[in-house]
């Protein structure tokens, strides 16, 4: 498989994704369905506002898989393969999506969906920022504060860190990364229609240094690795393919070859806690180093090379939770892990 590298602004996949049309692959019943599990899409834009439609977002993705809201840290019973499928597990669905969003963002310079809201994109962000910090300097994660770096130095370890956001959609939290101080952007996403609005929101913003690509995190063209992996909501949506359990194992595989070793991946998820991730890890862990072992893997024995693996370093410790109609709603986890 020939790897692709993230090209200058007017590449021929640059040009590709601007020629976006919306595809429909899927048919009218399909339509209402998504239509009724992510409804806010048809008033986007016009009445509802910002903060309400934040919450509706992320109860859609997380209502999506019809299961009950719960604490991010705690244990539960129930494991990810109990997830019911979705619209949202479909790229013609986002492919639709993103064509709509285009529309908004043309008529009226909306920037489309901001998933699980500002505030937890910007918590994501300032996180990871001291988290890669620390990391750069060598400590272990300091749960209580990390202001003694001085700015000098922050601009100048964040520099080092290549970053990738996978999924990105409208590549916000790119641009909220870029705030934070890193410099080493790309985008890619599945999508053209993302991809195209991501590109155009960075311009108009005036973030030209983000690249975007589209490339589809399953089968990456990728060959390039980087410091720094993130993915807010990519992952919940692969879960809500119909095969979205052996989708989730293809995504592990997939990721594990782009995060560099000693570079870190920070998921954000509404549908999996913070210890349904770990264990996720832990089963990749677990298959990674069976597979090494087979007799017939000669490949990874003669180079002596550890598989890839990844271990849990770090969570967001504190989140807001959603109220919406009346009940408590979808909650976030934010997780941290380190490629060996
Ligand atoms: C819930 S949205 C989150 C978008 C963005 N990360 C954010 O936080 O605003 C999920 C995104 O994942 C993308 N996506 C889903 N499956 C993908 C795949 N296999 N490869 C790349 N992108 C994918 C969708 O196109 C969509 O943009």
């Amino acid at each position: 498989m020939a790897g692709i590298r993230f090209q200058p602004e007017d590449s021929d996949a640059s040009q590709m994704s601007r020629q976006v049309a919306a595809i429909d692959l899927i048919s009218d019943d399909d339509r209402s369905v998504a239509a009724d599990s992510w409804s806010i899409k048809s008033d986007y834009g016009s009445t509802l506002d910002d903060e309400q439609r934040h919450v509706d977002a992320a109860e859609a993705l997380s209502a999506a898989s019809f299961r009950a809201s719960s604490d991010y840290n705690s244990d539960k019973d129930e494991s990810d393969s109990d997830a019911v499928p979705s619209m949202l597990g479909f790229q013609s669905y986002w492919d639709a999506t993103y064509a709509d969003e285009l529309v908004n963002f043309r008529e009226h310079g909306h920037t489309g969906e901001v998933w699980f809201g500002a505030d937890v994109m910007e918590k994501v962000a300032s996180w990871t920022k001291n988290l890669c910090l620390e990391m750069s300097q060598s400590h272990l994660p300091d749960h209580s504060n990390t202001n003694h770096l001085t700015a000098g130095q922050s601009e100048k370890d964040l520099s080092t860190w290549s970053v990738l956001d996978v999924g990105t959609g409208n590549g916000l939290l790119l641009q909220e990364l870029a705030k934070q101080g890193f410099s080493d952007l790309s985008g890619t996403d599945y999508s053209e229609g993302a991809i195209d609005l991501a590109r155009r929101l960075a311009d108009r913003d005036g973030f030209t240094n983000i690249k975007f690509l589209v490339d589809d995190i399953l089968e990456t063209k990728l060959d390039q690795k980087f410091q720094l992996v993130t993915d807010k909501g990519t992952l919940d949506a692969i879960g809500l393919h119909p095969d979205g359990h052996i989708k989730r194992m293809l995504y592990w595989d997939s990721v594990s070859g782009i995060v560099a070793a000693g570079g870190l991946l920070v998921i954000t998820s509404c549908n999996s806690t913070k210890d349904e991730l770990i264990q996720e890890v832990e089963a990749f862990n677990q298959r990674k180093s069976c597979a090494s072992q087979e007799p017939n893997n000669i490949a990874d024995q003669n180079t002596g090379k550890d598989p890839p693996r990844f271990q849990y370093i770090d969570h967001i410790r504190s989140y807001p939770t959603f109220t919406f109609g009346g009940s408590v709603g979808s909650r976030v986890a934010t997780v941290a892990f380190l490629r060996n």
